[in-house]
Parts: structure tokens; C-alpha cells; sequence
């Protein structure tokens, strides 16, 4: 068993402790909302939010979990509510959608230590692969998030 605390809630895995946190979330905590993309750590289709720091979830292990609290995109808000996510919705900026739960948690991350990112931050925390290239209308939105 592995035990970590995901969106607030204590949660055991009884899975192999190899098992990348990515597939504990969708295929045991049915939080399909982490997507998996690569599984590489290069798309950032999995990040989710782990003591503080965004992580892609498809390159760490349940073991390493252990005793963390984690926070996917489904903890992050209610109703969609994070300055993140309504800077979004309010610019219409989500094409396929795939990425963007991902790019949510990690802009999430940037907007929680740095208030006031340039736009170089912006685009270092959002160095995530979208085919649907919204980045410059992306980084409008997480401006007005800021
Ligand atoms: Fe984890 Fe792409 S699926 S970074």
C-alpha cells in the first residue's frame, strides 16, 4: 500500500509501488482529468500539483509519493473557480483541451510563488506541447490570471 493525500483526501494505493502516480490518479482514482500524453516528461499533459511543485505524473513512481499531498485538476477548484482557469474560459483560449489541465497545474504553480510573472516566466512554467498552438493567446491568459 502506498499512502499519499490526493485533493484533500487520504488515499491508499494498492498498486505496484512502481506504478507512475499518473495511472494510481486515472485508473484508481478515476481523476481522468491528468491526462497522459507522452510519458516521457516532455508534453506535460500529467502535471499535477505535489507538495507545491508541479510535477508530470507519468515520471514519478507511487513510492516516491508516499506521504505527499497531491493536487490534480479536479482539487484545484470548484466549479472551474481558479483565476487560472477563468482567465481561460474568459478568452476562449482551449482548442482540443487535452493539454490544458496540465498547463492549468502549472500555471497554477507559477501564479502561487511569483504574483507578477513576465512573460519569459510564463513561458518557461508553460513549456508544455500543444498541437493546437494557443501558447500566445495562453500566455494572455495567464497575464490576465495574474
Ligand atoms: Fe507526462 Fe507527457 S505524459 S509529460
Amino acid at each position: 500500500m502506498t499512502a499519499l493525500t490526493v485533493n484533500n483526501e487520504p488515499v491508499q494505493y494498492a498498486m505496484d509501488p512502481a506504478t507512475p502516480l499518473v495511472f494510481a490518479l486515472r485508473d484508481a482514482s478515476n481523476l481522468t482529468g491528468t491526462k497522459y500524453g507522452c510519458g516521457t516528461g516532455e508534453c506535460g499533459a500529467c502535471t499535477v500539483d505535489i507538495d507545491g511543485r508541479a510535477v508530470a505524473a507519468c515520471q514519478i513512481t507511487l513510492a516516491a509519493c508516499e506521504g505527499t499531498f497531491v493536487t490534480t485538476i479536479e482539487g484545484l477548484s470548484r466549479d472551474r473557480g481558479h483565476a487560472v482557469q477563468q482567465a481561460i474560459i474568459a478568452s476562449n483560449v482551449s482548442q482540443c483541451g487535452f493539454c490544458i489541465p496540465g498547463i492549468v497545474m502549472s500555471a497554477a504553480a507559477l501564479l502561487r510563488d511569483d504574483r507578477d510573472p513576465d512573460e519569459e516566466a510564463i513561458v518557461a512554467a508553460i513549456d508544455h506541447l500543444c498541437r493546437c498552438g494557443i501558447q500566445p493567446r495562453l500566455i494572455d491568459a495567464i497575464r490576465q490570471a495574474a
